[in-house]
């Protein structure tokens, strides 16, 4: 089975004022997914999102649900997001929570599962859940905040998974843009997960096919 580029805007960096507009606005762009950044004040220094706003969304919209939890205790907040319309959850490897449980709950579900790793994580801290997991993100910004640089650390270990799991969906989040999204792929990641260059991009529709055909022609 060929892998294929998904394209998913990060509702991060919608307009707040708008959001269920701007979840139309993915939707009507030909995006594959909405990616949902959720954050507790302790695992990064930020709060964005609740349930309720997944299920403000999932009310809106039918494209499938990439919910990131950036949150100290994934095991005590996935359900309520489960509920509220997740179809994929992604859970930290460096969270204080038993991952492999988390994992397994989600999957139980009937719901895809993910494991994120900071940009500096190695990839041997993922080993014991990989087996668990549809999807691996790779932060390519240290997690909690929109509109940072791209880290091209990771990539490297990108290489090495993809190596070793050539169907695995393999995601990348943070400074994601049309020219580091090439070199994602390049490395073997098919999932680009864009906020900022996306949604304050002058044609979303534009840049989500250029960014899906530029994936695509590096994947295969
Ligand atoms: C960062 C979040 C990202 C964020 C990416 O902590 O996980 O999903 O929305 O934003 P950009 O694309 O602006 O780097
Ligand atoms: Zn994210």
């Amino acid at each position: 089975m060929a892998l294929n580029a998904q394209i998913l805007p990060s509702l991060l960096a919608a307009d707040m004022g708008h959001l269920a507009d701007e979840c139309v606005r993915a939707e009507k762009s030909g995006a594959d997914g909405l990616h949902l950044d959720i954050m507790d004040g302790h695992f990064v220094p930020n709060l964005s999102m609740g349930p309720a706003i997944v299920a403000m969304a999932r009310q809106t919209i039918t494209l499938p649900f990439s919910v990131h939890l950036m949150v100290e205790r994934p095991d005590q907040f996935a359900d309520p997001f489960l509920k509220a319309g997740a179809n994929l959850l992604l859970i930290h490897i460096e969270a204080k929570a038993d991952a492999a449980e988390v994992l397994r709950r989600v999957k139980a579900a009937g719901k895809r599962a993910g494991i994120v790793l900071n940009p500096e994580t190695k990839l041997d801290a993922i080993a014991p859940v990989l087996d668990l997991c549809d999807e691996v993100l790779f932060m390519t910004v240290w997690p909690g905040f929109g509109g940072q640089a791209f880290i091209p650390g990771p990539l490297k270990r990108i290489r090495a998974l993809r190596d070793l799991r050539p169907e695995l969906d393999i995601s990348v989040d943070g400074g994601i843009t049309l020219e580091t999204a090439r070199l994602c792929a390049e490395a073997g990641a098919n999932v680009m997960i864009a906020g900022t260059s996306l949604y304050r991009a002058t044609d979303m529709a534009a840049d989500v096919a250029q960014m899906r055909a530029d994936v695509n022609e590096r994947l295969s």
